[in-house]
C-alpha cells in the first residue's frame, strides 16, 4: 500500500486548489518527433505552434543522423564532468562553431542554458560587484543573479533612463555586469541593444545577453539579436541554448572572450560538478549550426510565417503584442482563461500553450504563438481558421 505522508496530503490539497482555479498545468504527451504537426495523446496531425523549433530542425534528417553517428563514435556519454575526463573532440568542434556563430573568441557548452546562466553569473561576480538586470529577464538569469553575492539592481523593462541611473549608482564597484535577454521570451520584444551597448561602454560595464530566442530566429542570417542590430562582436557575453532553434534537443552555451571561458572552466560550478553535454546532442547541434549557416532561406521563410500569422490574427480581431521576433503573444488576462482558450484550440487540432502566473505576471496570462520556418501556408490557414472558430464560440 502506498503510504501518504503529511507532506503528500498538503501538496495534494494545494494541487486540487490549482485544478479548481483552472490554473493546473497538465502535461501533453507526444508520441512522434517534434515537428509542425505531431501525434498527441492518440490524435494525429496536431499542429504545434508552441515549440521553440524556429527553424524546423528538430526532426531534420541530417540533424538526426549526426546524433546517431555520434552515438556510434562516442557511446552513450562521457560518464564524467568536463575537467575530469569528459571532454570529447565533438565538444571542442561545437564550441569552435558557436564562437564563430557569435563572433567571440571562445565558447563553452553546458547541458542546458539554465546551467550556463546560473553557472556564469555567480562565477564572474562577487561582493565587490554590481549586477544590473532587466525586470523581465528569463528566470534562469534571475536565479543566476540571486546566486551571486553581488549587489543587485533591477531596471524597468527596456527603460534606458533607468539603466543609466543604475549605472551611475554602480560606479566604484570592482565589476558592473549588465544582464539582459536579447529576445524576451514571454513578450517577444527585442532588447534595445544599441543603447545598452553604448551605455555599457560609457560606464565601463560588462554586457551579458541571453539570446535563446534570438539565435535562429532573428537577424538576416539567424545569428540573433547582435546581428539584428549590426552589433556582432559588441556584446561581451552571449548565452544561448541548443534546445530551441539549434536542433532542439537540449544544451546551452556561453560565448565570450578566451579569459572568460577559461575562468568558467576553472570555477563555474555546473562545469565542475555536473556531467558534460551528451555527444549525440553536441553532434546534432553542430549539424544544426551548419544548416543555419548554409540555408539563410529558412530565415526568409520564418519572417514570412511570422508576417502571415501576425496579419491573420490581427484581421481576426486579436491584438498580438507588437514585435519583430518569432514570438507572437496574445494577452488574455486571467490564467484560467488562457488555459481554457488553449484547450479550445486543441479541440480544433491546434496546440498553443496558455501561460499564466507565475511564468508571467498576474493578470497578464497569454497564449504564446511561436512561428516555425517549416510551417506551410495551408497549416497557417488551418491555425487561423481555428482561431476564428474559437473566437466565435
Ligand atoms: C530566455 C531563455 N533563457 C534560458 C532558457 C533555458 O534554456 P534551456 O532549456 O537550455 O535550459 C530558456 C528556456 O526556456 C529561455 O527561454
Amino acid at each position: 500500500m502506498i503510504h501518504i505522508t503529511p507532506l503528500d496530503a498538503q501538496l495534494s490539497a494545494e494541487l486540487d486548489a490549482l485544478k479548481q482555479a483552472g490554473t493546473y498545468k497538465a502535461l501533453r504527451t507526444i508520441s512522434s518527433p517534434m515537428d509542425t504537426s505531431v501525434s498527441m495523446e492518440g490524435r494525429d496531425n496536431i499542429l504545434i505552434l508552441s515549440a521553440n523549433n524556429y527553424l524546423g530542425l528538430a526532426n531534420h534528417p541530417q540533424v538526426i543522423q549526426a546524433g546517431k553517428d555520434a552515438l556510434d563514435a562516442y557511446g552513450a556519454g562521457t560518464a564524467s564532468v568536463r575537467f575530469i575526463c569528459g571532454t570529447f573532440t565533438i565538444h571542442a568542434q561545437l564550441e569552435a562553431a558557436l564562437a564563430g556563430l557569435h563572433r567571440t573568441g571562445a565558447a563553452i557548452t553546458y547541458p542546458s542554458c539554465w546551467q550556463a546562466n546560473t553557472g556564469i553569473i555567480p562565477a564572474l561576480t562577487g561582493e565587490q560587484d554590481v549586477i544590473i538586470a532587466d525586470a523581465l529577464n528569463h528566470a534562469s538569469l534571475i536565479d543566476g543573479c540571486r546566486m551571486s553575492k553581488a549587489r543587485r539592481m533591477i531596471y524597468k523593462h527596456a527603460d534606458m533612463d533607468e539603466l543609466k541611473t543604475k549605472l551611475i549608482e554602480a560606479q566604484g564597484a570592482r565589476r558592473i555586469l549588465v544582464v539582459t535577454d536579447g529576445v524576451f521570451s514571454m513578450e517577444g520584444s527585442i532588447a534595445p541593444l544599441p543603447e545598452i551597448v553604448s551605455l555599457c561602454k560609457e560606464f565601463g560595464a560588462t554586457l551579458m545577453m541571453d539570446d535563446c530566442h534570438g539565435v535562429g530566429a532573428i537577424g538576416e542570417y539567424g545569428r540573433g539579436t547582435a546581428e539584428y542590430f549590426g552589433l556582432e562582436g559588441e556584446v561581451d557575453i552571449i548565452s544561448g541554448t541548443l534546445g530551441k532553434a539549434l536542433g532542439g534537443a537540449a544544451g546551452g552555451y556561453i560565448c565570450a572572450s578566451q579569459p572568460i571561458i577559461d575562468m568558467l572552466h576553472q570555477i563555474s560550478r555546473p562545469q565542475l560538478f555536473s556531467n558534460a553535454l551528451p555527444a549525440t546532442v553536441a553532434a546534432s547541434s553542430l549539424k544544426a549550426i551548419e544548416i543555419l549557416n548554409n540555408e539563410p532561406q529558412r530565415l526568409v521563410r520564418l519572417r514570412e510565417v511570422v508576417r502571415q500569422l501576425r496579419e491573420g490574427l490581427t484581421a481576426l480581431g486579436f491584438n498580438p503584442l507588437e514585435g519583430n521576433s518569432a514570438i507572437i503573444p496574445i494577452i488574455i488576462g486571467e490564467t484560467a482563461d488562457a488555459i481554457a482558450m488553449s484547450k479550445k484550440l486543441l479541440e480544433q487540432g491546434i496546440f498553443i500553450t496558455g501561460f499564466g502566473f507565475p511564468v508571467v505576471p498576474e493578470g497578464a496570462a497569454r497564449l504564446r504563438i511561436q512561428a516555425c520556418a517549416t510551417l506551410t501556408d495551408a497549416q497557417i490557414d488551418r491555425a487561423l481558421d481555428a482561431f476564428a472558430a474559437v473566437k466565435k464560440k
